[in-house]
């Protein structure tokens, strides 16, 4: 059902587009101003910079439809002073994109197959991190197996406020 393909530079459009057009997707940017396609790009290179990041566009049906990433938690960060992190955990997030497709059971399918396909093989645990106002997102964590940790505060310096910490374990 799902194919995921590698994000390129040039999906700054995409994300363009999905950000005007999609609500829930502007949310997820954090911020109510439409980005320059430059901001875009640069936010894209730094994804594709990073360590054993993986960044996918979600193609369902031929049809490009959202994109999910992940990244491996540092676990000597400013996590570990509030959850406690295991060795070995990806953290991944993600948000369908095209409006016509959200809210329609695909969230759950996508994630669980992104797991499948990219993180159950090489990590032991998997974490997501919603905003606690974003219950879509949670109830969507739940339906795919993963446990609420606890709500912690400013993980990152340039994130929201509070977040909630689900966690699965991958085997
Ligand atoms: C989070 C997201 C990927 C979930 O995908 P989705 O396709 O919308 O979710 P699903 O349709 O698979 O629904 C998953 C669960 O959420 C809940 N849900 C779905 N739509 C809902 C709605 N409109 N109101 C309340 N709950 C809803 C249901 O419990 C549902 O499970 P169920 O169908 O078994 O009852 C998607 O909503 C999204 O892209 N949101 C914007 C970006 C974002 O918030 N990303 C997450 C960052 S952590």
């Amino acid at each position: 059902m799902f194919s995921f393909r590698d994000l390129k530079l040039e999906d700054c459009s995409l994300f363009h587009k999905w950000i005007k057009t999609n609500c829930f997707v502007k949310k997820w940017w954090y911020s109510n101003k439409q980005p320059r396609f430059l901001t875009l790009k640069n936010k894209i290179q730094e994804k594709l910079d990073r360590k054993n990041g993986i960044n996918k566009i979600v193609v369902l049906n031929g049809k490009e439809i959202g994109f999910i990433q992940s990244y491996d938690v540092d676990g000597n960060g400013r996590w570990t002073r509030q959850v406690k992190v295991y060795e070995n955990t990806a953290s991944i997030d993600f948000f369908i994109g095209d409006i016509d497709y959200i809210h329609k059971g695909y969230g759950k399918l996508m994630i669980n197959d992104f797991i499948d396909k990219f993180i159950k093989d090489k990590y032991d645990y998997v974490m997501i991190s919603p905003n606690p106002e974003n219950i879509v997102s949670r109830k969507t964590c739940e339906k795919c197996g993963f446990e609420f940790v606890k709500i912690v505060g400013l993980p990152y310096d340039n994130s929201k406020n509070k977040e909630v910490v689900y966690i699965k374990k991958c085997k």
